[in-house]
């Protein structure tokens, strides 16, 4: 028996141009992006966060009276519930946010009657606490960890007032508001991509939304996913000034680095996402102070298309657009969690409402078969 020719199918090194699935939910073709059919352009400019979670579940548009009792009933489940707050005060917050979000949602599910009832009506109800939840963990860790008691969400405020709110203490600007919202927008899906893979797999074992939601935000953390926002931004400051780009990114990629932002597995023509929050950087970085970093950016963005070919991905851009907002740095990878969570249940419940587990083979290039060797026989 030779095991290393036993299975003989294709190898795809990070399984790039394997259909893994079908899906409903989003695609992309050439540099569209589409949610349910609609394009990312189209919902960017005249949807709201609370709408876009709507059609992402149920495949369609709310009528005005679902979408106000789907709002209400999201709206309500922000709140985190009393018995979490013992728990959630003690947690250590020196630590990465995404480990502490994946802590405190592993902590919520004890608390969900729900959480291993794998059933439709359940399914949903997971669903929608975790999507409503996600903003005020990381709003709520930020304030822990300032020294500040966390704000109570309110109820008849947006997802993203909310955001704004609980994270900075005051009363969002309607502008900044409707800027954060469009970014929910930009980042609730993104058809296979690695952590909603994630979240399928787990899912697919019949295991519960809240294992396959923590999968998911484990697989977010890295920086060659949801992580390289936070990168982009350091490295922004890293570079310091506009003159200084070109050399520096010459000098990264002459040793081999990687320019966070840049590149993308399906998007060869350009991200739909980054175009949009391009211009967004343009004006937020300018009314916060700071139009360097833009300026910076889009000579970044030029070089890297110069040098290398490769356009900026919906990480880079959305740096700077956080950074304006105020929101600190190692929470750009959180906010991005705090919308891709609609994401990653809607892909839950398709992968449950077709379920077959996911278990592909590997190829063997291990040793050969040998027989148990004693102890005393190992040299
Ligand atoms: N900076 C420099 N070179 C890059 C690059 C980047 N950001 N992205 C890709 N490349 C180069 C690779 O080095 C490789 O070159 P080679 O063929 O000479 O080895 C080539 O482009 C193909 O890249 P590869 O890493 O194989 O593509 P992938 O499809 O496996 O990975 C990403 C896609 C997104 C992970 C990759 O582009 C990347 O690491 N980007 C930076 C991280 C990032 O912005 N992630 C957010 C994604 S939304």
């Amino acid at each position: 028996m030779d095991p290393s020719t036993e299975y003989t199918g294709a190898i795809d090194r990070g399984l790039e141009g394997v259909v893994a699935c079908t899906t409903g939910i989003s695609t992309i073709s050439g540099s569209t992006l589409l949610y349910r059919g609609y394009t990312i352009e189209d919902l960017a400019a005249n949807s709201h966060f609370e709408e876009v979670v709507y059609l992402l579940w149920h495949g369609r548009l709310p009528r005005r009276t679902e979408l106000a009792e789907f709002s209400a009933r999201l709206r309500a489940q922000m709140a985190l519930p009393p018995q979490a707050f013992g728990w959630f005060h003690g947690l250590p917050t020196a630590v990465h946010p995404m480990d502490f979000l994946h802590a405190v949602v592993a902590g919520l599910s004890l608390h969900d009657p729900d959480a291993n009832i794998i059933e439709d009506a359940a399914n949903l109800r997971k669903a929608l606490r975790l999507t409503a939840r996600l903003a005020t963990i990381v709003a709520a860790y930020h304030r822990v960890r300032s020294g500040q008691w966390p704000l109570q969400p309110i109820a008849d405020r947006s997802l993203a007032w909310n955001f704004l709110y609980m994270l900075q203490g005051r009363e969002p600007d309607p502008a900044r508001v409707r800027d954060f919202d469009v970014c929910l927008i930009l980042h609730a899906d993104h058809e296979l991509n690695a952590s909603a893979f994630s979240a399928r797999v787990t899912s697919s074992t019949l295991s519960g939304i809240y294992s396959s939601i923590m999968a998911a935000i484990g697989t977010l953390k890295g920086p060659l996913h949801g992580g390289a926002n936070e990168q982009v931004m350091r490295m922004l400051l890293e570079i310091g000034t506009a003159e200084r780009v070109e050399a520096w990114i010459d000098d990264a990629l002459a040793a081999k680095r990687k320019i966070m932002g840049f590149g993308h597995r399906v998007y060869k023509e350009g991200d739909p996402r980054a175009r949009i929050l391009r211009s967004m950087s343009e004006r937020l970085t300018r009314d916060a102070g700071h139009p360097e970093h833009y300026e910076m950016s889009a000579r970044i963005d030029d070089h890297m298309q110069k040098t290398k070919e490769l356009l900026p991905n919906v990480d880079f851009y959305s740096a700077t657009v956080y950074h304006s907002m105020g929101i600190p740095i190692d929470l750009f990878t959180p906010v991005f969690a705090v919308s891709r969570v609609a994401g990653w249940c809607a892909h839950v419940l398709e992968q449950y409402a077709n379920n077959r587990i996911y278990r592909p083979r590997g190829r063997y290039a291990g040793p050969p078969p040998s027989s148990y060797l004693p102890m005393d026989e190992r040299g």
